[in-house]
């Protein structure tokens, strides 16, 4: 474990953290900044983990240090983590050995921040703890209390005890769902109405690539069924490229022959033109009359199958208040047999399709619920990663 330490008065709280990890077993390496050793000096962690506090870059003469150190970290904790250190993180600054680890680590992050109101209400730290938790950094707090100079306000680091929680907790979830193979899909479909026009929707096809990364990250055996002109998926999963609803019918319906989940995050056309004209339609013949008829539902196909073991679905609605939302959800996740749904509200500025946060509710079919709120799609993904290992776990 590298324990991160950076320059706050929250420092003298890493310690009780260093304690309790090394009383949870955890073997902890401890990186200072500079300006860390004005709080708590090195000796202290040095005492409490057994082993050197490191705060030096070039400390060991000869050796790469902070390739040693993050090679060694199976999972990283920076606590106290300033908005300085947030803003290097986000930025991939390494100017001192704590952020040049970092930067080289490939573990997972557990980022407790503490800072003044101010510091954390701004704009530059909200976009980069934003930019981190997009990278699939935890952040743990801060809390609402009273900081340095005698204010109140949030900005508090996160108690000891609730870092080590959710330290385990990543920890634990790390290779959850090894094993399991979970067919996503992700983008809009478009219908063609001639060679070069088509009937489509705004999706960018980011929450489902967001899902199939998580799942991929934490073991899974993924497929991602990508529609057209969605967003680059990250390297390393198998991408299948679709089209339309009817080809992604075809590819989702065999890859999800025994697959253990199969999340449909795509905005798949719910109509499309009737008939399709072999030749681009002429302006000279005037404006085409373009019939639609409805496209297979490939949700509804799977459910009423069970090709696969569990299904996840996603629903955009537009409601006038949260209660609607919610019902509409509830009723689709039963209509069409699924174990979990995610209820996007849409036709707000700044949610939904294309934008970088949705606002969402997961329900599930034992009636368990994640309330309707504000999430990042990487958040949000992570969600729902965690309710397929739990759902998984007693079917295996
Ligand atoms: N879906 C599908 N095949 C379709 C249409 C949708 O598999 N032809 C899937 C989507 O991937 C999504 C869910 O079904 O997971 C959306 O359900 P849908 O009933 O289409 O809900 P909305 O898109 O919210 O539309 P509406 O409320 O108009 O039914």
């Amino acid at each position: 474990m590298l324990l991160g330490v950076t320059g706050g008065i929250a420092a003298y709280k890493a310690c009780s953290l260093a304690r309790l990890l090394v009383g949870a077993g955890a073997r902890v390496r401890v990186v200072m900044t500079r300006s860390a050793t004005r709080f708590v000096g090195p000796d202290t962690f040095a005492a409490l983990t057994g082993g050197p506090a490191y705060t030096d870059l070039f400390e060991e003469p000869g050796a790469v240090l902070h390739v040693r150190l993050a090679r060694e970290a199976d999972l990283a904790i920076v606590a106290p983590a300033t908005a300085n250190v947030l803003a290097k993180l986000a930025h991939g600054i390494a100017d001192d050995l704590l952020t040049a680890a970092l930067l080289e680590a490939t573990c997972p992050l557990v980022l407790a921040p503490a800072m003044h109101t101010g510091m954390w209400e701004h704009p530059a730290t909200r976009a980069n703890v934003e930019t981190l938790t997009g990278r699939g950094a935890r952040i743990v707090g801060p809390e609402a209390g009273s900081l340095a100079a005698g204010d109140e306000g949030p900005g508090r680091m996160a108690e000891p005890e609730e870092i080590l929680r959710v330290a385990e907790e990543v920890a634990a979830s790390g290779r959850d769902l090894a094993g399991a193979r979970i067919v996503v899909t992700a983008g809009p479909t478009w219908e063609p109405i001639d060679p070069v026009r088509f009937v489509g929707n705004r999706s960018s096809g980011r929450m489902g690539v967001a899902v199939a990364k998580e799942a991929f990250d934490r073991g899974a055996d993924v497929t991602l069924v990508l529609g057209p002109g969605a967003v680059e998926p990250p390297p390393g999963l198998r991408v299948v490229r679709v089209e339309t609803a009817e080809e992604m019918r075809r590819v989702v319906l065999e890859a999800a022959d025994g697959a253990d989940a199969v999340v449909m995050a795509a905005a798949v056309a719910d109509f499309r033109p009737g008939s399709t004209a072999p030749r681009k339609l002429k302006k000279e013949a005037g404006p085409p009359e373009v019939r639609l008829v409805p496209t297979p539902d490939i949700l509804a196909e799977l459910g009423a199958e069970r090709r696969a073991r569990l299904l996840v679905g996603f629903a955009a609605e537009t409601a006038d208040e949260p209660g609607e939302l919610l019902e509409a959800g509830r009723s689709k996740l039963a209509a069409k047999g699924l174990d979990l749904l995610v209820v996007n509200e849409v036709g707000r500025p700044g949610t939904g399709f294309g934008a970088e946060t949705n606002r969402a509710a997961i329900l599930a079919a034992d009636g368990s619920e994640e309330p309707l709120r504000e999430w990042t799609k990487a958040e949000l993904a992570r969600a729902i990663c965690d309710r397929l290992a739990a759902l998984r776990r007693p079917l295996r």
